[in-house]
């Protein structure tokens, strides 16, 4: 094990030695966690971060200067609709889909290493429930969903499948979700059909460029973004693993939407019958200023363009028909074929760009004393899973509808929006309308028939 004189070193090569600085507090123990902690940051690689953390937060987000200029919708041809087309077109896309999940060539991935901060749970958020009557948490709405769509598939065409579900954890969430996953059975799904695998992690970092201590004995580090997948893919090995079971096509997702559809047929089928190597989902946008990023093209290359980058006016912008020009809304639903990932993770990972959020970090302040912050004071450096479209050979997009597919928990229920309250909503209204398509009738406490609501 390397000794405090070699971390020290290299430390200070880095620019970051403060964080030996409660080394004479610590006991043995505390002290050999630091220095384990501390000898596998690279010095030259920890200088980078740190310096790169405190110039691109120096830059203030805002509107892209040129952005009018480079800035296109995605062409009519790269875009379907769920929610426009013919019932014969939707009916081929699920055919398809079903097809491909029944030939055991569809997998799931979760991103699950998020922190949650917003909704504000010490928990990771799949094992949030929102107050529905069953009391499911999001884990297991997802694993009774997997369920499902594997069981409709080998009922169409005859088959017993599997979808394999691939989790990415962090260091905050990976030890609960197991406990909670063994705790409950796997929700009935093969065990070895459900891979949890651990995305890295990145030291926070001052306005100033040094990195934070969250205790005397640990530095505070968080996960490296939900684009840390193209890492972790690697770091455990998962596309070799995808290829063993034969999985060609990959639907990947967020934890915190309480409607996400795993391996929907339909965008399954929509991507593969389009030759896609890469897809989205997007929804319309309610509203000009909605915070969610944009689907659409930067210099002809298909990108993600979040709604602090594009001004009002642009936002604001409406094509021939009336509706707003740039109205793909990104819901964090993506499409990408094993071959495509493979290509990601071997040439195209170091180019994705590095983002910058500023939270509010825990820290131990010059005296030793815990501090929980009021204002944010950290930069924690984070890739996006979106990035990557850019290096798509054919990017399609699939328009859904919102109130069937996308309602996101972000913040708890003192903010007025995606919050447990509109979650919860949001599924118990979606399973009322399939109650009412499935013929059913809603009686009163006397058996009075109620009107049908809308909503
Ligand atoms: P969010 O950007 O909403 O972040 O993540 P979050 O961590 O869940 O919540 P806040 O911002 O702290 O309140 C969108 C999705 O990306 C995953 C999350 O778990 C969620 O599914 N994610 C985020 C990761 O898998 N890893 C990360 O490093 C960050």
């Amino acid at each position: 094990m390397a000794s405090e004189t070699d971390v020290r070193a290299k430390l200070q090569r880095a620019g970051q030695d403060h964080l030996l600085r409660f080394w004479a507090d610590l006991a043995p123990e505390p002290q050999a966690a630091l220095l384990a902690e501390l000898a596998s940051l690279e010095p030259d690689a920890l200088r980078e971060h740190c310096q790169r953390a405190s110039a691109a937060c120096a830059l203030a987000p805002g509107p892209l200067l040129d952005l009018e200029a480079r800035l296109q919708p995605l062409p009519p041809e790269r875009v379907g609709s769920a929610v426009r087309c013919d019932r014969e077109t939707l009916l081929r896309w699920e055919e398809e889909g079903f097809r491909q999940i029944a030939l055991n060539k569809v997998a799931v991935l979760l991103l699950a290493g998020g922190q949650g901060t917003r909704l504000g749970v010490t928990y990771p958020k799949g094992m949030y429930q929102v107050g529905l009557p069953s009391q499911k948490t999001l884990y297991q709405l997802q694993a009774e969903r997997i369920r499902r769509v594997q069981q409709l598939a080998g009922q169409r065409l005859g088959t017993h499948c599997t979808v394999p579900w691939y989790i990415m954890t962090s260091e905050f969430t990976l030890g609960p979700t197991i406990k909670f996953f063994k705790e409950r059975d796997f929700f009935h799904l093969d065990p070895t059909n459900v891979v949890l695998f651990e995305q890295r992690m990145l030291p926070a970092v001052t306005f100033e460029g040094k990195a934070i201590l969250e205790r005397k004995d640990k530095v505070a580090m968080a996960p490296d973004g939900n684009g840390g997948l193209y890492c972790a893919l690697v770091d455990h090995q998962i596309l070799e693993d995808m290829k063993r079971r034969g999985v060609e096509f990959v639907h990947v997702y967020c934890v915190d939407n309480i409607l996400v559809r795993l391996a929907d047929p339909v965008f399954i089928g929509f991507c593969v019958l389009q030759g896609a190597d890469c897809g989205a989902k997007v929804v319309e946008k309610a509203y000009p200023e909605e915070p969610v990023g944009v689907v659409c093209q930067v210099d002809g290359v298909p990108q993600v363009v979040e709604y602090n980058e594009i001004s009002p006016e642009i936002a604001g912008l409406r094509g021939a028909d009336g509706g707003l020009l740039y109205n793909t809304g990104n819901i964090c639903n993506h499409f990408f074929t094993r071959g495509f990932l493979d290509m990601v993770t071997r040439e195209f990972e170091p180019l994705l760009k590095l983002h910058v959020a500023v939270k509010k970090v825990p820290y131990v302040d010059e005296e030793g004393n815990l501090v929980k912050p009021l204002r944010p004071n950290g930069i924690k450096m984070e890739k996006f899973v979106f990035d990557v479209f850019q290096f798509a050979k054919n990017f399609v997009a699939l328009e859904v509808c919102r109130e069937e597919e996308f309602s996101p928990l972000k913040n708890a229920d003192t903010a007025s929006s995606d919050n447990p309250s509109t979650s919860r909503r949001a599924l118990l209204a979606q399973h009322y309308r399939w109650a009412l398509q499935a013929g059913a009738h809603f009686l009163d406490v006397h058996g009075v028939q109620l009107p049908e609501q809308s909503g």
